[in-house]
């Protein structure tokens, strides 16, 4: 089963990387988000990246020109429908997801696979949703998605043999480095990331040591690229609210209940590098603490 056409739904954070990094890979690329101004804001995002990848030498400019050339962009879901694999990376809710499904569900052919992006929801809950349950397969990638090599390839009991295969095939012509997992919430990552960042947050409000200390600790005690308070600004803090919420809901364990001062944060839209605020300040040259 070749995958040659691919859709992505959603151009934020996620959705423009894994545009970037399909185009980059030779596929044909359809970009649908649902203004003009946010198709733009992503176009923008991924040109940027493409050309840093060109500074970096990780790119030569004619394979940026033609990576380029490989994407489209549009506000109508029409465009996906001669799509043969149709990747969802929108808002992380349950509804539009599914909204979204059963619109593609009569849109696309009926061999086309639906992939979903979610970090927390299960895949099982939007299968359930379609008249092809077996073509519903989680493809998680990780932020920044050109630089980081992971993907999470997620089956339910539903999913074919057949479909499964080709998406973790494709998955691995993105040049990435794929691992399979079941699907529950939070797959392999999330299941570990997210009650580290949540402990994170809870030693701050006992008072075991400044978020600067804690973030040092984990980076130079563990050679993490950057500590637990860096990444939930970098991953979003509303994300990783939204998140804890999912999988508390999932496992009713305290482990993975949302700590108040994270939703003290999140109430003051403080919603990290993408805000300019999060836990620390990011409008300077280096990221300066905030008070909590
Ligand atoms: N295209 C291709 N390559 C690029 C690139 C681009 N646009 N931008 C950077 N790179 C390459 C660089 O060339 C460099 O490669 P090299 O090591 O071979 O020279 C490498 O990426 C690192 O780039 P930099 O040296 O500029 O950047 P840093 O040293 O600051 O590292 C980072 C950047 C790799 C992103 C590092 O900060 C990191 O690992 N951060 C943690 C990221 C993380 O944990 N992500 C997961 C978040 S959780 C998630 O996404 C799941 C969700 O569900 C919550």
């Amino acid at each position: 089963m070749d995958i040659e056409r691919v859709g992505v739904v959603g151009c934020g954070l996620m959705g423009s990387g894994i545009a970037e990094v399909a185009a980059k890979a030779n596929f044909d690329v359809v970009v649908r988000e649902v203004r003009e101004d946010l198709i733009e804001a992503g176009r923008d995002r991924i040109r940027k990246s493409l050309d840093r990848a060109v500074e970096r030498e990780k790119l030569t400019g004619l394979d940026r020109d033609v990576a380029w050339s490989r994407l489209r962009f549009s506000t109508e879901l029409s465009e996906l429908a001669d799509r043969q694999l149709v990747i969802e990376a929108i808002v992380e809710e349950i509804g539009p997801k599914n909204e979204l499904f059963s619109v593609l569900d009569d849109l696309c052919g009926p061999e086309a696979i639906f992939a979903s992006n979610t970090s927390s929801l299960t895949i099982t809950d939007m299968a359930v949703a379609t008249k092809r349950p077996d073509r519903l397969v989680g493809l998680h990638f990780f932020n920044p998605v050109p630089v980081m090599e992971l993907v999470e390839v997620v089956r339910t009991i539903a999913t074919s043999e057949e479909v499964f295969s080709a998406v973790f095939a494709f998955a691995e012509a993105l040049g990435k480095k794929p691992i399979t997992a079941k699907d529950n919430s939070g797959f392999v990552v999330n299941l570990l990331l997210v009650p580290y960042m949540l402990d994170a947050i809870r030693q701050l409000e006992r008072g075991v040591a400044s978020m600067e200390d804690i973030d040092q600790a984990m980076t130079l005690g563990l050679g993490h690229p950057m500590g637990p308070f860096t990444l939930c600004d970098f991953v979003g803090i509303d994300t990783v609210y939204r998140i804890s919420e999912i999988m508390f809901e999932e496992y009713r364990e305290a482990r993975y209940a949302p700590p108040p001062l994270l939703k003290r944060v999140v109430s003051m839209g403080r919603f990290g590098r993408k805000t300019g605020k999060g836990f620390y300040d990011w409008s300077g040259e280096q990221p300066a603490p905030l008070r909590l």
